[in-house]
């Protein structure tokens, strides 16, 4: 088997997947020869470019709508997956995120910030509930969460966002402590700022000068730590946050 092909025979999830991050990180994963459910909520052309793309490159893929922040939709949704494929999920990619509103705190509600937790917090944890039986009675899986470098930055107006991917970090450690026995690893990525299309248009000059390599990160960047983290080359790593953003900030 080709190292390219270090996903063959697994099932995997990326919720998002229609765009942005999502859309590469499941290419990518397909190209590693994963079978992948890409969930999308509301943009099916979107998600249908992505499967298009995927099996353009001689990947297997299928689209599966669902808001992943509704708990019936949740089990639907895993329960639809796991029957189109005939076996249970292995790699979880806990990606989709909702409108990202920065306001002062004079401006933020206990809304503003349950919005947050919706995506960040219950979606990841309705997801691996669900996911769960399979992997436990596989004795292994991976859960992927992706987080954000703004937990190390403190970024003003953005705290509902940020006490958000900070609470997944809470999460990728107590999890990995508690799956492990199972098998199960549990681990976060923490991009950068990656420019994709809703970003189009925004000057990214006054951030690329802080990045110590010197360049805008690409979705593909963040693609493939995924791919890593979803492999056995990563069998011996649970509970890390792994930042992929140039050197831009250091270890959480
Ligand atoms: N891009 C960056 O610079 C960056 C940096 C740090 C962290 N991140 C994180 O990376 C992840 C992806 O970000 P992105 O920039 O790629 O986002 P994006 O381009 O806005 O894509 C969001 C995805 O989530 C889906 N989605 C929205 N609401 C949903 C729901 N209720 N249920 C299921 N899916 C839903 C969207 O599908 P529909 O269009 O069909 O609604 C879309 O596929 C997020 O967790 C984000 O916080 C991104």
């Amino acid at each position: 088997m080709g190292s390219k092909q270090r996903l063959a025979g697994k099932l995997a999830l990326v919720t998002g997947g229609s765009r942005g991050l999502g859309r590469h990180i499941a290419a990518s994963l397909a190209e590693a020869g994963a079978s992948v459910a890409v969930n999308y909520a509301n943009n099916a052309a979107n998600a249908e470019e992505t499967i298009r793309m995927i099996t353009s490159a001689g990947g297997n893929a299928t689209a599966f709508q669902a808001d992943i922040t509704r708990e019936q939709e949740v089990s639907e949704l895993v329960h639809r997956v796991e029957g189109h494929y005939g076996r249970s999920i292995d790699v979880l990619v806990n990606n989709a995120t909702g409108p990202q509103p920065m306001l002062p705190l004079e401006e933020s509600t206990w809304q503003t910030y349950l919005d947050q937790l919706e995506f960040f917090v219950k979606a990841p944890l309705l997801l691996t509930k669900e996911v769960l039986p399979g992997m436990k009675s596989n004795g292994s899986g991976s859960l992927i969460h992706i987080g954000s470098e703004v937990v190390q930055i403190g970024n003003a107006r953005f705290s509902s966002y940020v006490t958000a991917k900070a609470a997944m970090i809470g999460m990728t450690r107590s999890w990995a402590s508690e799956l492990g026995p199972h098998g199960i690893r549990v681990n976060l990525i923490a991009p950068g700022w990656i420019p994709v299309e809703r970003h189009e248009g925004a000057d990214t000059s006054g951030y690329q000068s802080a990045v110590p390599l010197g360049r805008m990160g690409e979705p593909l960047d963040i693609a493939n730590a995924v791919v890593f983290l979803a492999s056995d080359e990563s069998r011996f790593i649970t509970g890390q946050c792994l930042s992929v953003n140039g050197g831009r900030t250091y270890g959480i």
